[in-house]
């Protein structure tokens, strides 16, 4: 079974000093950069494009980057968040035409690839993509913005996918987003998750002259995740 990655979303990051807030969550012991990438078209919200992912790298990151792109269309700027230094690239099945081709352009372009799951999406967008998706990521929010409560009803929809997954052999990671706490981490594990984003669960917490802010909040998380067998 694979090991559990948290994930801190840097959309709830103090975009002024991002370089260090990322150093920072990295040193207290997450695992992978979570990007969220918004284009106030397919959401009702602007973000961060392939400069700042690229910067990230310049700076010294060398943690996998997990773009999660809320963008329509998706391809055109697939090849930029490759040359950028992105690890997964994540789409919404919506935000595509052509959902295989999609998949194949992230996997030619060098990254691992996944599919988006709004809470009303279904996923029979899998059907006949399962041995193309490196990573299943379930919103348990609408996407647009940070600081929602998590949806009860994505646990069921993890179980629902921690099945496929299980089916398929496949190495899958499955990935949720949206709400995730230290408080309700151990359950979310429990339905199936083995990947964490958390954004205002994680820089949402403490002071910003506190260095150390993140140990606290991450170490939690890791105890609530280690309370859970698979
Ligand atoms: C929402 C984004 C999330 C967001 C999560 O559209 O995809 O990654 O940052 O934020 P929290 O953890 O605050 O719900
Ligand atoms: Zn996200």
């Amino acid at each position: 079974m694979a090991q559990d990655f948290i994930a801190p979303s840097i959309l709830s990051a103090d975009f002024a000093r991002l370089g260090e807030e990322v150093d920072q969550v990295l040193a207290a012991g997450a695992d992978i950069v979570h990007f969220d990438v918004m284009d106030n078209h397919y959401v009702p919200n602007l973000t961060i494009g392939p400069l700042i992912c690229e910067a990230l790298r310049k700076h010294g990151v060398t943690a996998p980057i997990d773009v999660h792109l809320m963008v329509k269309p998706v391809d055109r700027i697939v090849p930029d968040f490759a040359a950028a230094g992105a690890s997964y690239i994540t789409f919404h099945p919506e935000a595509s035409e052509h959902i295989d081709r999609t998949l194949q352009l992230i996997h030619n372009e060098g990254c691992k690839a996944g599919l988006v799951f709004n809470p009303a999406t279904p996923l029979s967008h899998l059907d006949y993509v399962m041995d193309k998706v490196d990573m299943i990521l379930l919103m348990s929010v609408n996407p647009g913005f940070g600081g929602q409560s998590f949806i009860p009803s994505a646990l069921d929809k993890l179980r629902e996918a921690r099945a496929r997954i299980d089916a398929s052999g496949r190495e899958i990671r499955l990935e949720i987003d949206g709400g995730v706490k230290a408080d309700n981490i151990a359950e979310i594990k429990a339905a199936g998750a083995d990947t964490f984003v958390s954004g205002s669960g994680i820089f949402g917490k403490g002071r910003a002259e506190d260095r150390n802010r993140y140990d606290t909040i991450i170490g939690e998380m890791r105890t609530a995740l280690a309370s859970v067998g698979r």
